[in-house]
């Protein structure tokens, strides 16, 4: 790994994050969010694992984390670049084991290997992000595979995103190795869709996914896979 380890920079005007997420927080999370939070919720109410420490990748402002969730924890460290989102989560009621660290583990291709020596006992939730960085070397699937298969660690993350309404909107459970012709033929059953592929599907290799579709804005789709690495 190289010295010193990759640090974070503060952005409040990335793409994935910043100034226009926190608009659309607020402005649709209790309504467009909702359904597609409560389908994160279950997911994370069933991921129990052994660890006391959980390092949670691009929590924002935990928007889509369920009431009560990071108290399941001894501690929650958060690695989010965005300020607003830092302050808005360090105000959660759930929020007071928490602490930020500045350890960018996206950006570089060494960048998870730093995560897993500096966290050594923790559990990682990578939170709606994978989809939206591009892997800094081969891609995500073999960066994970490498310097994270014998942690616990778990990811939801944009698989593919697009203009059109899915026709079928009930979230997939424990699906392997789907293909993603399969799950767009599910969700869009009405002829052909353009898509954007995040190229993040099957992040656990050949472990089981869920799958959900989530409208970020009425006009935009994407597709969220749902996967667990147990150690
Ligand atoms: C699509 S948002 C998801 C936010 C939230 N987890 C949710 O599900 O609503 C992606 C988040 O990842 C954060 N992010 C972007 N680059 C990051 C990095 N290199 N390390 C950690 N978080 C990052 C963004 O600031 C943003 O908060």
């Amino acid at each position: 790994m190289r010295d010193p380890a990759p640090a974070l920079r503060d952005h409040l005007f990335d793409p994935s994050g910043g100034l226009t997420y926190q608009l659309r927080a607020f402005r649709y999370r209790r309504s467009l969010w909702s359904a597609f939070h409560a389908t994160v919720a279950g997911w994370l109410g069933d991921w129990q694992p052994n660890a006391r420490t959980l390092v949670i990748i691009g929590p924002n402002a935990g928007h889509a984390l369920p009431a009560g969730f990071l108290e399941r924890f001894e501690q929650v460290i958060a690695l989010e670049p965005d300020p607003i989102a830092r302050h808005l989560l360090a105000r959660r009621p759930d929020a007071r084991r928490l602490r930020f660290d500045h350890l960018d583990c996206l950006a570089t291709p060494d960048g998870l290997a730093w995560l897993a020596a500096r966290f050594s006992d923790a559990a990682f939730l990578f939170s709606n992000v994978l989809g939206q960085v591009a892997a800094p070397a081969d891609s995500w699937s073999a960066l994970l595979a490498r310097h994270l298969q014998e942690r616990n660690w778990a990811s939801y993350h944009d698989v593919l995103s697009t203009t059109r309404a899915p026709d079928h909107h009930a979230p997939v459970r424990d699906a392997a190795s789907v293909s993603l012709e399969a799950l767009i033929a599910h969700f869009w059953t009405q002829g052909e869709i353009t898509v954007t592929d995040h190229d993040t599907l099957h992040l656990g290799g050949g472990s089981p996914c869920g799958y959900a579709v989530w409208p970020i804005t009425p006009a935009r789709w994407q597709l969220v896979e749902w996967v667990v690495n147990q150690a």
